[in-house]
């Protein structure tokens, strides 16, 4: 007797075959409990001054720096890929040290705002609000005695979260971790008659080395210092869901965990504890690990970049921000 026919032969009596679910990607996808679809995602894009400028970022193959008007064509490729919302970061070519390019109506997010909504008025517009880009000291904040102060803070958050908002943004986005921003932005949002803008905030923001990429989109390095002061420790999973809870009580419409991948755990607790509409950023350090994995050879990227989101989206987020959206939505056509 030939070893095959022993086996053929052989069959143990089990209730349970997990693999008979398993056969065939009819039955595979038949029973598929995570589905990604480009809905969900948000397309960052970093927009600064001039004109025809698209400008490659060298930690991120793939992402530019992008002018109003090449922003707008972005927006509109995004668009034809089934992606309808962008994330608008600033690079203005002013900086000081209290950040006012973050509310001047000119400056390129606030341009960028009007332009999108003229070209392509469903796209969704979501701004993020934070000093960081827009201080010549990189700092999310003003900085007195080389503290990041918290409330002086605040009241620039507010004024480039209304400016935003009157430039037609749908959602304001603060990223800056300051203690009461997102109070102080609805008050101010509702004063000046823009209840229906939402606000999405970075709710549990880590104080992380997975942002070292977008500082160099952003151009956005603290020249001395860190963050550690606002932003989260890495080591606290508790602390997220005070921050969370905090975040939703004075307002938030969104509650955001970022990054992503690391903080999977995070994610899940968020959305069990609260149920609210849950974002996560894939953050440029985890976008560049994928891409110069796969630059090496070393990592199939496609697969990678959908086993990534699948696993944001599975852990419990229903919208995730990732530099890679326009491929992932291009992926699941
Ligand atoms: C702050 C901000 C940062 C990111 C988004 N908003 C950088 C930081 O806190 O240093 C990081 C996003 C990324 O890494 O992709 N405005």
């Amino acid at each position: 007797m030939s070893s095959t026919d022993t086996h053929t032969r052989t069959a143990l009596t089990l209730t349970r075959r997990m693999r008979r679910l398993r056969q065939s990607e009819t039955i595979r996808a038949m029973v598929r409990e995570t589905r990604l679809t480009p809905d969900m995602f948000i397309l960052p894009l970093f927009v600064c001054e001039g004109e025809g400028v698209r400008r490659e970022v060298s930690s991120m193959p793939g992402v530019y720096q992008l002018s109003v008007d090449e922003a707008v064509k972005e927006t509109a490729a995004a668009r034809g890929d089934g992606v309808k919302s962008v994330l608008l970061f600033g690079l203005p070519d002013r900086k000081d040290d209290i950040g006012s390019a973050a509310y001047d109506p000119e400056a390129p997010v606030q341009s960028a705002i009007r332009a999108i909504k003229r070209e392509t008025p469903d796209v969704l517009v979501v701004t993020d609000v934070c000093l960081c880009e827009y201080t010549d000291h990189g700092h999310c904040g003003i900085v007195i005695d080389n503290e990041i102060v918290n409330d002086p803070t605040v009241e620039q958050l507010v004024r480039a979260a209304v400016s935003h908002a009157a430039a037609g943004a749908d959602i304001v986005a603060p990223s800056d971790m300051m203690d009461g921003r997102v109070a102080a932005i609805r008050g101010a949002l509702d004063e000046r008659g823009f209840e229906k803008v939402a606000i999405m905030s970075y709710a549990a923001k880590y104080y992380s080395v997975f942002y070292g990429p977008f500082r160099d989109a952003a151009q956005s390095t603290p020249k001395f210092g860190d963050r550690r002061s606002h932003q989260m420790d890495p080591a606290n999973a508790r602390e997220a869901l005070r921050e969370v809870e905090q975040d939703i009580d004075e307002g938030a419409d969104i509650v955001m965990v970022k990054p992503a991948l690391p903080y999977l755990d995070v994610i899940t607790r968020v959305k069990d504890a609260f149920g609210y509409p849950t974002a996560a950023y894939q953050v440029s350090g985890e976008y560049a690990m994928i891409k110069a994995a796969a630059r090496n050879g070393w990592l199939d990227e496609p697969r990678a970049m959908m086993e990534c989101l699948t696993a944001i989206h599975r852990a419990g987020a229903d919208i995730i921000i990732t530099y890679y959206a326009r491929d992932a939505a291009r992926a699941i056509a």
